[in-house]
């Protein structure tokens, strides 16, 4: 595009920017509570959350709260809440079986959500972290995360995930083929209907500290995740993954981080014009609740205007731990 300029003063790009009404009539973007998807952590128990602490707001739920978490999220017109289950280490195992058990933490509360409330989509988690003694996405021989046996086990998982009523399987292990092989077993398996939205540039990074502190993986994981997840220096590769997922299957593909990788959404809407969303995770999430906290910003100004960046980087939606509180402030 040619941006066409007269020389001011004939052009003063000002004039449109004079009155509230002015700026209203040329805004290219809008925020709505439609654009938001909520991760919620859930735990074993009743009647009970628990606060984490390098997420502050942020509650660990047992799925009786979780459901009416549910319900204000449905209240407040958000599509869409993410289940993310704080697995105790007594099912950690090496090979991850709990992750495909039907009545695991997750899947009971995706029915428990689905049942009691239903104006919202679940989306779950596909991977294999919370599930595995150490903490790895992907199942571990020899210190090598293993590709094929790891993608049987997400197969599995993914359909018990469909078979306990998920709306959407967001597969966020970065193993090639998943998607593939999770789309076929589920086409074999009468879940046509089923979507996934892929992690599908994920990046291995250093903004991930607060949730693996959230599930409690991060005194589980050995190493890092470099073999899998992808070089924050990359950014080609990013639409070489987000190409192949879709060409594998994938309704919705994701970046993730969000903020730092706003140039990644851009190119991915941009070359593929798919449903795209971004993850503004918990690091992203933790540094602007601490300077809020701090009284270093406006909080709630920062977190609309971060939000409203992911809309002008052409997402069409965000997985935000912030969605409950910016839904308010935009149905106000
Ligand atoms: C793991 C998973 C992670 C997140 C979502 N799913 C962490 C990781 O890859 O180690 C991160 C989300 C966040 O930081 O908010 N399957």
């Amino acid at each position: 595009m040619t941006p066409i300029v007269a020389p001011t003063p004939l052009s003063r790009l000002r004039r449109l920017r004079r009155t509230p009404q002015l700026r209203a009539l040329a805004q290219e973007n809008t925020l709505s509570p439609a654009d938001m998807i909520w991760p919620v952590f859930v735990m074993d128990g009743d009647d009970h959350a628990e606060p984490i602490p390098s997420m502050p707001g942020v509650q660990r739920l047992s799925i009786d709260r979780a459901v009416v978490a549910a319900k204000e999220a449905a209240s407040l017109s958000i599509p869409v809440i993410c289940l993310f289950p704080y697995t105790d280490s007594s099912v950690k195992a090496e090979f991850c079986e709990e992750a495909w058990n039907p009545d695991n933490l997750s899947n009971r509360a995706t029915r428990a959500i689905k049942d009691a409330v239903p104006g919202i989509a679940v989306m779950t988690d596909v991977a294999l972290d919370p599930y595995n003694a150490n903490g790895h996405d992907g199942i571990v021989r020899d210190g090598v995360i293993v590709n094929d046996e790891t993608v049987e086990a997400l197969t599995r998982m993914a359909l018990a995930q469909a078979e306990a009523g998920a709306d959407i399987l967001g597969p966020s292990d970065m193993m090639d083929g998943r998607i593939g092989a999770i789309r076929t077993a589920l086409e074999e398996n009468g879940y046509q209907d089923t979507a996934i939205l892929s992690y599908a540039a994920k990046y291995a990074s250093s903004f991930y500290g607060p949730f693996r502190d959230a599930v409690g993986a991060s005194g589980a994981l050995t190493g890092d995740k470099k073999t899998y997840q992808m070089n924050p220096a990359n950014s080609d590769e990013a639409l070489r993954l987000v190409a192949r997922d879709l060409s594998e299957g994938a309704d919705m593909v994701m970046v993730k981080p969000g903020l730092p990788y706003l140039d990644i959404c851009r190119r991915v809407k941009d070359e593929f014009g798919a449903p795209t969303y971004a993850y503004q995770v918990s690091g992203e999430y933790a540094m602007i609740r601490a300077a809020g906290q701090q009284g270093w910003i406006n909080e709630d100004a920062v977190m609309m205007e971060s939000l409203m960046a992911f809309k002008r980087a052409g997402c069409d939606g965000v997985l935000s731990y912030f969605a409950p509180r910016v839904a308010k402030i935009l149905n106000e």
